[in-house]
């Protein structure tokens, strides 16, 4: 894993791949959970309406007082919108269907894209690190999570398909950093859903993929059911099955990511 610059301000990493289903909001959900058990202070920010970490994480949507969307329409600071979670180290900036809303009037004027990173400016100095989850594809809110981050994780799985999203993204981090002022960058790739080491080395290897070996994680996330039933309790793995394999794979990932800030 490359080894990032030494820094001591709120790490805003957000986990972004344009394809559905490739575990973004599974890994948000339990990257935030690793990194708060390891008594980091994070904060999880849902920046997609269809609330899958907000689910995931716990929070019922439907009676959220306030979410992400109420922050950018204005209606709500955002420390008035983030909620506790299960865990002590962890708080939520949860997101609702509200936030689908709050994006398409935002969308209508250019700019709009860096809201959230002004809004998340006051939030900095309270947490070391925040993870935000992005949608699918790329639309305003994956735009404006990106422009809102410092750093990206990508998920990604050992399909042929992933080879052609992987460059769309290093693509839109470009766009992202020339239009946006942003100082994204690429903190890793995380494998997900794969069942060896091996498989993931013959697939970099077969793959077209030079020069990107040294941004992948030398841990990857194995396909465990246990994070599925986790994600359908509304609990993080570790408190779902810390013996698990996912709970495990996601605890060395988090370890990982907070060696490579130091
Ligand atoms: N490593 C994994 N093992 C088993 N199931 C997983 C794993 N990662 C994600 N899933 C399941 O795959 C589905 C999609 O995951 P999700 O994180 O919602 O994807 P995305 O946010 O990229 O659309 C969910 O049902 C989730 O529980
Ligand atoms: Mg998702």
């Amino acid at each position: 894993m490359i080894v990032v610059e030494h820094n001591n301000m709120c790490k805003m990493i957000t986990i972004a791949d344009p394809k559905g289903g490739d575990g973004r909001s599974v890994t948000a959900v339990n990257l935030a959970a690793s990194l708060a058990l390891l008594e980091k202070k994070t904060l999880l920010v849902d920046c997609d309406p269809r609330a899958c970490a907000t689910v995931f994480a716990g929070l019922d949507t439907s009676t959220l007082a306030s979410d992400l969307g109420s922050v950018l329409f204005g209606e709500v600071a955002p420390s008035d919108a983030v909620q506790t979670t299960q865990l002590r180290f962890m708080d939520l900036l949860p997101a609702s269907f509200n936030l689908f809303h709050a994006a398409s009037r935002l969308a209508l004027n250019a700019g709009n894209e860096r809201i959230l990173r002004i809004f998340l400016r006051e939030l900095r100095t309270e947490y070391e690190y925040m993870i935000i989850d992005s949608p699918a594809s790329y639309n305003f809110l994956t735009v404006t999570a990106l422009a809102a981050s410092d750093w990206l994780v990508a998920p990604f799985q050992c399909t042929s398909g992933s080879i052609g999203d992987f460059t769309s993204l290093l693509r839109m981090v470009r766009h992202v950093r020339s239009n946006f002022q942003a100082r994204l960058k690429i903190a890793g790739l995380l494998f997900t859903q794969c069942s060896s080491r091996e498989e993931i080395d013959r697939f970099i290897a077969e793959s077209d993929l030079n020069g990107v070996e040294g941004l992948v994680y030398k841990g990857f996330v194995p396909r465990d059911d246990a994070l599925m039933k986790a994600a359908e309790e509304g609990k993080p793995v570790a408190l779902y099955d810390v013996e698990s394999p996912g709970a495990r794979a996601y605890l060395d990932v988090a370890k990982e990511v907070i060696s490579s800030f130091n």
